[in-house]
Formats: C-alpha cells, sequence, structure tokens
C-alpha cells in the first residue's frame, strides 16, 4: 500500500429533507449564485424549495441556467462573470454532474485573472475558489464530493477533466428522494459511472492494497444489486440511496487513497463525448469489457486480477484463471447491456464514422500512461474499432 494523506473535506448531509441545510451558506457571507441545468429543477419543485430556504435565510440569489450535459467552457464563462459583476460570496449547484462541475469551474474561475479554460487545462492554476455547496439530484459523477471538474469546448473537440483541493466543495446535500426522477437512461449511465469509477480504482498495479480492492468490491455489489431495483421501482428509497452514497465513495478519495492508478478507460471515454457529445457513462459501458478484454489479451500479467474480479463479484467457479476473467467480461458487459438495457455499441450511441480515432486515440493515450495496462495510441484505435 502506497503512503497517502486522507482528505476528504466535504461535509454531507444525507437523508430524506434536509434542504434546511442551506441555511449554513450564510456562513459564507449573503451573495450566492444559484447554478442548475435545462429545467429537471423545476420540474420536479426543488427549485422553488431550495429559492425559499434561501430567501428565508437572508440570501441574495443570482442565476446561471440551462447548464448543458457535458458543460460547455461558454457556460462556465458566463458564470464567471456573473460572479464578478455581482460580488458573488459562494456558489450553490443543484442537479447532476455537468452542473456542479460547471459551478466549480465558476466558482474558481471568480479568483481568477484569466480566462477559466486555463484552469481547466491546467489544474495546477487553481490556487482558490469561492465556496462551493451542491444538492445533489442524480448519483453517478461524485462530483458533490469530488476535487474534479470535466468541461468540454465542443467547438475545438475538446473535453477536459481538471483538479483541485479547492473544488471539493464545503458542503452538500443528498436526498435520494430527488433523485426519483431521473430517467431510466440517465439511471442506467450513472450506475456504469459509479462503477467504472471503482474498477478505475479497482484494477490497480499498487500490491498490498486489501482493504481498498474489498471496499471497491462492496461499491460494486451494491451497484450490481440496486440499480435493477431503482429501475424497476423508481421511488424505491434504499435503491435510490445505496446508488447515491456508492456515486460519491466511488470516487471522494476513499477507494484510491494508498492504491493509485492512473484511470485510463475515463481518458477514452473523454474523446467520444468531446467529438460526439454522447452519454458519459453509457461511452464507459461501451468501452469497459471491451478494455478488459483487450487486457486479457494483451497482457497475461494482468489475467489473475481479473479472475479475482469475477470469483468475487460474479461468483465464477471457474479454475482456470483466463476462462475466469473471459467469464467476468461476459457478466460485465450482460450486466450493463441487459439488465441496464444501455447500447452496447458505439453505432447504437450515433457514432456511425471513425474519422476521428486516429486524433482522438492519440490525445487519449497522453491520459493513460502509467494505468493498470498502459495503452498506445494503436491499442486505443483498436478499442474503438472492437466498440463500434
Ligand atoms: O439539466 P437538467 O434539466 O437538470 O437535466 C439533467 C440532464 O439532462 C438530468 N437530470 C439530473 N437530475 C435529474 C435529471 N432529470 C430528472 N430528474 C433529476 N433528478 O439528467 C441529465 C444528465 O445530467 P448530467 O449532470 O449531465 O449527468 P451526470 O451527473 O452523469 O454528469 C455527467 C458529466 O460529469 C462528468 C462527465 O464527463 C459529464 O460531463 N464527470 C464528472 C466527474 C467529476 N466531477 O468527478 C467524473 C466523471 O467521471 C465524469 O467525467
Ligand atoms: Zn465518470
Amino acid at each position: 500500500m502506497n503512503n497517502f494523506t486522507y482528505t476528504i473535506p466535504t461535509k454531507i448531509h444525507f437523508g430524506k429533507n434536509r434542504l434546511g441545510k442551506l441555511a449554513e451558506l450564510k456562513e459564507s457571507g449573503t451573495k450566492v449564485l444559484l447554478v442548475y441545468g435545462g429545467g429537471s429543477i423545476k420540474k420536479s419543485g426543488l427549485y422553488d424549495a431550495a429559492v425559499s430556504v434561501l430567501k428565508e435565510n437572508g440570501l441574495e440569489i443570482t442565476e446561471l441556467s440551462g447548464v448543458e450535459p457535458n458543460p460547455r467552457i461558454e457556460s462556465v464563462r458566463k458564470g464567471v462573470s456573473l460572479c464578478k459583476e455581482n460580488s458573488i460570496d459562494m456558489v450553490l449547484a443543484i442537479g447532476g454532474g455537468s452542473t456542479i462541475d460547471c459551478a466549480k469551474i465558476v466558482a474558481a474561475g471568480a479568483k481568477y485573472d484569466g480566462d477559466p479554460w486555463d484552469l481547466v487545462l491546467r489544474g495546477s492554476l487553481i490556487k482558490e475558489a469561492l465556496p462551493i455547496y451542491s444538492v445533489l439530484t442524480l448519483s453517478a459523477t461524485g462530483s458533490e464530493m469530488d476535487c474534479f471538474a470535466v468541461i468540454s469546448d465542443l467547438e475545438k473537440n475538446e473535453k477536459w477533466g481538471t483538479g483541485a483541493e479547492a473544488l471539493k466543495p464545503k458542503m452538500s446535500i443528498m436526498d435520494p428522494q430527488y433523485t426519483y426522477t431521473v430517467s431510466k437512461k440517465q439511471t442506467s449511465a450513472g450506475t456504469a459511472d459509479i462503477m467504472s469509477h471503482t474498477f478505475e480504482n479497482y484494477f490497480t498495479n499498487v500490491k498490498g492494497a486489501g482493504l481498498q480492492g474489498h471496499m471497491c468490491e462492496a461499491v460494486l455489489k451494491t451497484c450490481i444489486k440496486y440499480a435493477p431495483i431503482a429501475l424497476e421501482n423508481p421511488e424505491d428509497y434504499d435503491a435510490r440511496a445505496n446508488l447515491m452514497w456508492c456515486g460519491s465513495l466511488a470516487i471522494n478519495g476513499l477507494l484510491s487513497y494508498g492504491a493509485e492508478v492512473t484511470w485510463c478507460v475515463h481518458p477514452m471515454e473523454h474523446e467520444l463525448s468531446a467529438f460526439y457529445d454522447i452519454t458519459h457513462g453509457e461511452g464507459l459501458a461501451i468501452l469497459t469489457p471491451v478494455w478488459m478484454q483487450y487486457v486479457i489479451e494483451k497482457d497475461p500479467s494482468k489475467i489473475p486480477q481479473i479472475a479475482e474480479y469475477g470469483r468475487n463479484i460474479w461468483d465464477i467457479r471457474q479454475e482456470d484463471d483466463k476462462k475466469a476473467a473471459e467469464e467476468a467480461v461476459r457478466k460485465t458487459a450482460d450486466f450493463f447491456f441487459e439488465t441496464l438495457n444501455i447500447p452496447s455499441t458505439l453505432r447504437e450511441v450515433g457514432i456511425t464514422e471513425k474519422n476521428h480515432f486516429e486524433v482522438m486515440a492519440e490525445k487519449a493515450a497522453k491520459g493513460c500512461a502509467g494505468s493498470f495496462m498502459t495503452l498506445e495510441k494503436e491499442d486505443i484505435i483498436e478499442i474503438f474499432n472492437r466498440a463500434f
């Protein structure tokens, strides 16, 4: 196990009817930038409820609305201007990962003199940010409790993740009831995202990180148990609650501290979203089994770990490691494409040509260096082709 410094500072108010905790925003001043997406929070009534708590507590609201899925740098720039023009004290995101990610870079951009795109390209430039608060409405990215934000410039076909301590939210409210209205598509994609974050941490080359591995397995098993229940009955509180808490723990550092590994499926997916604006979790689900199978074929030294995954998660009783690993890949694919009903190929999510695969692979390879199995440009092209 590697050395590590544990720092997960976000205060979480988890459970039913916690919106009154927005009163805590007063600790950071009076002027709040309220950031939200395309309107789901208006439809559900959460917007009205939140605004009334903020007003009761004397908070003055400025709004940034319409944040896109795969949030754009243009929205971030708009938010930064609002902060500067209105002397905003803090940022409150209400929504899914896109809204929270946008709010994070707005908060950092408000404390930065240049263009906020600089902060997306170089996390080390993020020295400070306005206090960040969130109310989560979709279980997926873990942005409510982590140090990352992912922003796109679709004009340049670029989508990059950035990270800094200052981006960790000060407080997040997590009421599983707010996720009752999440569609089947987004519930499935969100589950695939949570599982992918867990896989990225689980398949590490650090030896002896036993606890971290078992915690990963607990998150995976929890997703496998509860996602089908949430799909069947969107208002099953415990199913929604378990998925929500898995989402936070998969990426807040708990699973990776001491077992660090460079992620590789995410950099590949970010290229798919950057060029084709697809749903993040669907891209991950399509790539993951292909990637696992590719690793089995190209680097036999990794087979025992994939076999162990199959035995511990899917109860595979096969003694031969290679056969067990390949069965694990099939089980993973079946779960994503049959149980969760996620499209299984790039074609099915609307990617109908391969013109950009080379340039995408070249960019993704930079992000993958040092991962579980280092992927070169040619490897990634092959993975894209197999996923096509
Ligand atoms: O915009 P609104 O109207 O709110 O609708 C959203 C959006 O259309 C809707 N939605 C959210 N909550 C809902 C709801 N609909 C009904 N009821 C609710 N309660 O769902 C749609 C998707 O929302 P979005 O925020 O885009 O989804 P998600 O949370 O999956 O975020 C995806 C983004 O996060 C990035 C992804 O790359 C992508 O850009 N990621 C962020 C990470 C991080 N910060 O650590 C890590 C991840 O790996 C990921 O890359
Ligand atoms: Zn993700």
